[in-house]
């Protein structure tokens, strides 16, 4: 049974918002209870004279409007697991502050079923030039850093542009998206950290190298050393592509009372870049002695799987411990500190949970 979930909200402005907890025994996010991850405020966009302009390394640059892109393409749809790179940020908290970012919990995530039109089809219909190597997404919000106002943006690399699972998506669970997710249009790329799934698209451009986008160039990268003269730049790290495997304790919460015996446990778990989960382990003592939990619900291609396990537990404090093994055998690693980087992204280390038996 899910206990009432209410909305966490992470900022004055209310762009960044979740609930919690994650409904334990939902596969698909109802539109209304998805996170919100935007870096400036949702832009008012009339679909009417919206257009998508595809420029850069094409051999037909083309202007797009909605009617354009259903009218031309074949309806697509894909079930994808949005994972924002800060998910599970404030675990690092324990090891030190990280200045300036969000200390996202384990709520940064949702599932959703994407409609749209494939980015490869579109790809393929503009003509991909010689020397292309990146697409790159920018959004029609207005972002300001260093003193610089541009629309949210980044790349992927071409060879997943094509993947016949990135979408440029109209609607969210069968329903135009709402507008904090990116209406008329955005990019899902499944697998990939939230980040690159673009909201509010208005260009792409195909380009030799990455974007030079602030959060291509300067944020979403993976630093594990700190800059002594710049301590939050990551521009020496490596941009974040694929989501780590991950597995999450939804129930019992962190500081909950639960009566001492028999508890169940639930959760999620996703493995590397979407890809299915082979194993989940629960540990009622922080991690020492493990036992195996079901996979309730298993996830579809690129999406998030639901498990359930059971521990006995005698009064006292304890800390429940979840681990997961994805299908091609990658394991999480143990400790915070194995994953720690300097801007607190894709944390990754088994899910630990504080609760009090009685
Ligand atoms: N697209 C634009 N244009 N602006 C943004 O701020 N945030 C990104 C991505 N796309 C963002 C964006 C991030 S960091 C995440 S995690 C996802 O959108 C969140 O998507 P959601 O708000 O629909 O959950």
């Amino acid at each position: 049974m899910s206990s009432p979930c209410s909305r966490l909200v992470h900022d004055p402005e209310a762009l960044n918002t979740a609930v919690w907890p994650v409904p334990a025994d939902q596969f698909v996010t109802p539109a209304e209870l998805f996170f919100t991850r935007s870096h400036a405020p949702t832009p008012s966009i009339d679909p009417g004279t919206w257009r998508l302009d595809v420029d850069g390394l094409v051999e037909r640059p083309r202007s797009f409007s909605l009617a354009d892109l259903l009218g031309a393409f074949p309806p697509r749809q894909v079930a994808a697991t949005l994972v924002c790179a800060g998910l599970r940020r404030d675990e690092f908290l324990s090891l030190g502050p990280l200045p300036g970012e969000l200390p996202w919990g384990p709520e940064a995530v949702s599932t959703g079923r994407w409609t749209g039109v494939a980015l490869g089809d579109l790809l393929r219909a503009v003509g991909v030039a010689a020397g292309a190597r990146y697409v790159e997404l920018t959004g029609l919000d207005s972002v300001e850093r260093h003193e610089q106002r541009f629309g949210f943006g980044g790349s992927i690399e071409v060879a997943k542009a094509l993947g016949a699972e990135v979408l440029l998506a109209h609607q969210l669970n069968g329903a135009a998206l709402p507008p904090a997710h990116g209406f008329p249009l955005r990019a899902v790329v499944p697998g990939w950290i939230g980040a690159r799934s673009v909201k509010w698209l208005g260009r792409i451009t195909l380009r030799e190298d990455p974007s030079p986008n602030y959060f291509q160039a300067k944020a979403y990268r993976m630093q594990r050393e700190t800059n002594p003269r710049d301590p939050r730049d990551v521009s020496a790290g490596v941009a974040l592509t694929r989501v780590p495997l991950n597995a999450v304790i939804l129930e019992p919460t962190s500081g909950s009372v639960v009566p001492a015996g028999r508890a169940w446990v639930r959760g999620w778990a996703m493995g590397a870049g979407g890809r299915q989960v082979a194993s989940v382990e629960v540990s009622a003592d922080g991690g020492s002695r493990w036992s195996p939990a079901e996979i309730t619900v298993a996830g579809e291609e690129w999406t998030w799987s639901l498990w359930e396990g059971v521990v006995e537990l005698a009064p006292g404090d304890h800390v429940l411990a979840v681990r997961a093994t994805d299908c091609a055998g990658e394991r999480q690693p143990a400790a915070v500190g194995d994953t720690w980087n300097v801007k607190g992204y894709s944390n990754n280390a088994w899910h630990r949970v504080a609760i009090r038996v009685e």
